[in-house]
């Protein structure tokens, strides 16, 4: 592990899942457990540089030297990632956004009437990672493609249509790795590049991924 590779640089990172509010009780989410985005944040901040870990609700701590910034919805998640993107030189999404949030939210909670069938009208959130990547000035982008088949497909249809530099390709039907567990694998892809990271930890699969990534930002900002 290099712990020089991002010194004097500042890496930004979504983490975690969003809360959608439904009304002042409820809400939709994910089981992301934002374990892989806060290992990345640690392991970008043991390579030097000054990160902002942009999180979602999770019980993990705010990790040492590292600036949390805490919000709930896709929308604040996109307002917090907006707000520090044209300071940041590397961009890693690894928050599982939702897709989608409830047209309104009820001021009041919502009472449970006679009908047995509920409807709820939902509209798309914005793409955050996608809004980075279309910035002007833009830091160098890296996305995340949790699929449960096809997953390199996906991945490489992601990075095109996000505009991404990197995309980690993760299986999340694979026993034992991904959401909510404390191991992953992943294969890293670029426009030219496609590299294999076997199930570890996922600390120290975030200094892998660190490093590489390190590797290709520092020769695309070298070019
Ligand atoms: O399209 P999909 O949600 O699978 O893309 C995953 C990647 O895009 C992840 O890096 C995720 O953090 C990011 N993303 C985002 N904003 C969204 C949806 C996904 O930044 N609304």
């Amino acid at each position: 592990f290099d712990f020089q590779a991002l010194s004097g640089r500042h890496v930004c990172i979504t983490a975690g899942p969003t809360r959608e509010a439904l009304d002042p009780v409820r809400y939709i989410s994910n089981h992301s457990s934002g374990k892989m985005g806060y290992a990345l944040a640690e392991a970008a901040r043991d390579a030097g540089a000054r990160v902002t870990l942009i999180s979602g609700p999770v019980n993990l701590a705010a990790p040492d030297r590292v600036e949390r910034v805490q919000v709930e919805s896709a929308l604040q998640m996109l307002d917090a990632a907006m707000a520090t993107l044209h300071d940041c030189d590397l961009f890693i999404a690894a928050a599982a956004v939702a897709d989608y949030r409830p047209v309104a939210v009820a001021e009041h909670k919502m009472k449970k009437g006679s009908d047995e069938i509920m409807e709820l009208r939902l509209t798309k959130n914005p793409d955050i990672v996608a809004s980075v990547a279309a910035a002007d000035s833009r830091p160098f982008t890296v996305g995340f493609a949790a699929e449960t088949r096809d997953v390199l497909q996906y991945a490489r249809d992601k990075l095109t249509r996000k505009r991404l530099d990197l995309i980690i390709a993760n299986d999340v039907s694979a026993e034992g790795i991904g959401f909510n567990s404390d191991e992953n694998a992943v294969t890293l892809i670029g426009p030219n590049s496609e590299e294999t990271l076997p199930q570890s930890s996922k600390q120290q699969l975030a200094r892998q991924l660190i490093n590489r990534i390190a590797e290709h930002f520092n020769e695309q900002t070298k070019a």
